[in-house]
């Protein structure tokens, strides 16, 4: 017989209540695929996490109603279900009995119930509450259950996470988990350990993927992760399934796909299969390596107060302050880094419209005019602020050398690399690029130009981070991945990138960063490595998909990543 048990949330059900707990329900037929997939024997055992209104566990019992009647001998195949809302629970119990079925219902925390793994499959699809609404107890509970398996997961996880965790510690060996879970599971840095422990513990980790959206009226993005052979693991691997829409699921084709590491970000699993394909191609035959084999990326100089530190050459003027105690910089922001060259000309115009293209940093003993500049600053407490507070004396920024290229790192369309010919230094607004010796020319003449094409493009929006807004952040060791043209290949296409030169700086003057990359797609894709207009295609095709992608979640406020 289907019952309740332990009683623990009532009351009126409010859009903000279900929001709050994450309450929308699964369409039945994406419940029956991922049922049909988990549950294989009519003896199995079956829990729902997180059960709502059912719709698992009717999809399930249906399944092992089809499995039973198959089957000579009689069935010991049970479903439990646990829900934190007695409502929904009561609910589920009327429909699972109103369609004859037979199912127990917990009313209960998820996270309170004591793991035995014992259930041949779990199957759900868990609340999606994010850490702003996800806080107090609730998340204590749940982070103490993910750690119980050895998870640790941050402040800034969302419910979800520790969800995939508990549940699989429900399993037997060798049990099945199948989950709806949101897309960000491939790439929040907070889901970095859900992954790892995935790849670790099962034996076979699938992904499905949807290029449209399943639920209607909902934003979230999902995957249906199908996970096979708990403490079977570890796994290299995933098991990549694309389709369409849930109609479309039949259809769907897998494929292998191996990430970088299993924590690290499976962003490249949303390319389609043809894309994928290209991109290891141009990886696998070297040519397109990481941008770390040209050299190393750094962060800026770092001054504390960058209003202070930092002056216009009427500004230095006004203080008195000779060349000797100035440095010359590119002036903060990363606006005027977006172009090829970063030249002594364009440094000298920013400086004569004020810009801040100079530090302030008396290499020895300051002269009489910095003695007064310093103690300005002092009398307006800036040596008081932590980064000046720490080094001594407070007023010498610490050095980082000139860099050969500049890279920008807080983007609206992609990562730019330009050319330091100003041969300045340079602050935390840009990372630095420091070129290996032998390359330094190649890359100085060559890099900026050659890496405006669709596979480098496509490829910072799987090594880069979506920030708020939508922008595209890219840290120093995400860059040293970055896929690059390499050396080999640049200079074999010399003079036809030198010649496209004046087209892509038009091009980017006019802030059409794609019609660049479709000029040196040509070049090096199409010319001198034979790629075919639809490969060529399929690149750029993901690329504005994953582009479009971010920008659409940097729209949504409730997103934090
Ligand atoms: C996204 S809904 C999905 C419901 C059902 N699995 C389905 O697919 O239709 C998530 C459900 O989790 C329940 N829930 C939220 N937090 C929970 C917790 N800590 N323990 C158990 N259930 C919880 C919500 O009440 C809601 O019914």
């Amino acid at each position: 017989m289907a019952h309740v048990s332990t009683p623990s949330v009532r009351g009126d059900d409010t859009a903000e209540q279900r929001k709050a707990r994450g309450a929308f329900f699964t369409p039945s037929a994406l419940c029956d695929y991922v049922v049909d997939w988990a549950i294989r024997s009519a003896d199995d055992l079956v829990l729902e996490p997180s059960c709502g209104e059912a719709a698992f566990l009717v999809s399930a019992a249906q399944r092992l109603a089809r499995l039973q009647a198959a089957s000579a001998s009689p069935a010991a195949g049970e479903l439990h279900g646990v829900e934190l809302h007695e409502d929904s629970a009561t609910h589920a119990l009327g429909v699972l009995r109103a369609a004859g079925h037979d199912a127990r219902v917990r009313v209960d925390d998820f996270f309170t119930v004591e793991p035995h793994p014992v259930y041949d499959a779990v199957v759900g699809n868990p609340p999606y509450v994010r850490y702003q609404g996800f806080s107090g107890d609730n998340r204590t509970r749940a982070r103490a259950a993910a750690m119980r398996a050895g998870v640790s997961l941050t402040g800034l996880a969302s419910s979800w996470a520790a969800f995939v965790v508990h549940s699989a510690l429900f399993l037997r060996p060798g049990g099945r988990l199948g989950l709806v879970l949101p897309a960000e599971l491939l790439t929040v840095n907070y889901a970095a350990e859900v992954r790892r422990f995935l790849m670790e513990r099962f034996r076979v980790v699938r992904l499905v993927l949807f290029t449209e959206r399943v639920f209607p009226g909902v934003l979230e993005e999902v995957v249906l992760l199908l996970a096979d052979g708990f403490d079977e693991g570890p796994t290299d691997h995933c098991e990549l399934y694309q389709a369409r829409n849930v109609a479309d699921l039949p259809q769907a084709v897998g494929r292998l796909w191996r990430p970088v590491a299993p924590e690290s970000k499976w962003t490249a699993s949303l390319l389609s299969t043809d894309a994928l394909a290209t991109v290891e191609r141009l990886t696998e035959h070297g040519q397109f390596g990481a941008l770390l084999e040209w050299g190393e990326t750094t962060l800026g100089m770092v001054t504390g107060n960058n209003r202070y530190f930092t002056m216009s050459p009427a500004d230095a003027e006004r203080h008195g302050i000779g060349e000797a105690e100035l440095l010359r910089i590119s002036p903060p922001g990363s606006r005027h880094l977006r172009k090829l060259t970063f030249s002594r000309a364009a440094w000298q115009r920013l400086g004569a419209a004020d810009s801040g293209t100079y530090l302030f940093r008396p290499p020895g003993a300051p002269t009489p005019e910095a003695k007064q500049y310093i103690a300005s600053g002092e009398a307006v407490d800036v040596h008081h602020a932590y980064k000046c507070r720490v080094r001594n004396p407070w007023w010498r920024v610490p050095l980082v050398p000139p860099a050969d290229l500049f890279l920008t790192y807080m983007n609206a369309d992609t990562p730019r690399l330009s050319t330091n010919r100003a041969r300045v230094h340079h602050l935390n607004s840009v990372h630095g690029v420091y070129l290996r010796p032998e390359l330094r020319t190649a890359g100085m003449d060559l890099l900026p130009i050659g890496s405006l094409n669709s596979m480098t493009l496509l490829s910072a929006e799987t090594v880069g981070r979506a920030y708020g807004g939508g922008m595209l952040k890219i840290e120093p060791k995400e860059a040293d991945l970055l896929p690059v043209p390499s050396s080999e290949l640049l200079l074999s296409a010399r003079s036809e990138l030198m010649r496209a030169k004046p087209h892509l700086s038009r091009a980017l003057a006019n802030g059409r960063v794609t019609d660049a990359a479709e000029i040196v797609d040509e070049v090096l894709l199409v010319r001198r490595l034979g790629l075919k207009a639809t490969e060529v295609a399929a690149l750029r095709e993901a690329h504005a998909e994953l582009n479009a992608r971010r920008v659409a979640r940097g729209a949504d406020p409730r997103r934090v990543r």
